[in-house]
């Protein structure tokens, strides 16, 4: 098992707060990993660190052998669907993705473009603006954007979030596809059904500290919660009344 992304004792203060507080993970090449953990816990702040979005202020964080600060050969591996997405709403759909195919130097870019598109189903649309587009096709192009340079890892910060039943599946099914064709996936999400179906093992943090992390058989053995569903196990895990 050869590991992707490992984070070591890290940790992010903002003022007083231990966003991230002396954090230990580990993701092994190809694995469909699930981040939880209760609103405010330090998903999102997780994801920046490791993206390179922030710095720590301790701590490691090492993709594909290459550590922090040496930034530059990890861009080139990761892509990332974050949880705001700035969009450039005036831009059309065909626009955004060319502006991040030239950010990307990516060779012979409309053949790329058109590719993305039609992956994720919005070919009709890519000569509307941003502005336009439903909330599921702006997480979709979203998608398409993080994918345009192929990344061997993607972190996404709640993709579905907001999201129709279908919307949500249609954004499952293309993340399934992708973890199927190697890509290891690193993903922050409330759907706890959706996380149950998708990942192989998952990660449980609370108040930026990890509580629990392993398959969902584990989480079930480790709180005796055999048979339960990953929200009673997150539920159980991430109650605060005995601290
Ligand atoms: N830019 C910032 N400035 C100050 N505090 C911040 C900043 N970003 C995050 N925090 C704080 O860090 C903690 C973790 O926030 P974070 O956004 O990482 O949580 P999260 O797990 O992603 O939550 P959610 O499920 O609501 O998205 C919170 O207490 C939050 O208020
Ligand atoms: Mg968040």
């Amino acid at each position: 098992m050869k590991i992707i992304i490992s984070a070591r004792n890290l940790t992010k203060l903002y003022d007083s707060i231990k966003a991230v507080d002396a954090l230990n993970l580990e993701i092994a090449q190809g694995e469909f990993f699930g981040f939880l953990g209760p609103n405010g816990a330090g998903k999102t702040t997780t994801i920046r660190l490791m993206t390179g979005i922030i710095e720590p202020a301790s701590g490691e964080i090492t993709i594909a052998g290459n550590a922090y600060p040496n930034l530059k050969p990890i861009l080139n591996l990761i892509g990332v669907v974050p949880e705001s997405r700035g969009f450039y709403e005036w831009m059309t759909a065909k626009e955004y993705l060319s502006f991040f195919a030239s950010l990307y130097n990516i060779p012979n870019p409309q053949k790329k473009i058109e590719e993305l598109l039609g992956k994720v189903n919005l070919s009709e649309r890519k000569s509307s603006m941003i502005g336009t587009l439903s909330r599921g096709m702006k997480q979709r192009l979203g998608l398409a954007r993080a994918l345009i340079n192929d990344p061997k890892i993607l972190f996404l910060d709640e993709p579905t979030l907001g999201l129709d039943p279908q919307g949500q599946e249609e954004i499952q099914n293309l993340l399934r596809q992708l973890n199927k064709d190697g890509v290891t996936i690193f993903l922050s999400s409330h759907q706890l059904n959706e996380v149950s179906n998708l990942c192989s093992r998952v990660a449980i943090i609370n108040k930026g500290k990890l509580v629990a992390e392993g398959t969902i058989e584990e989480l079930q053995k480790k709180t005796k919660l055999e048979g339960s569903t990953l929200k009673d196990i997150f539920l159980t895990l991430t109650n605060d009344k005995h601290v």
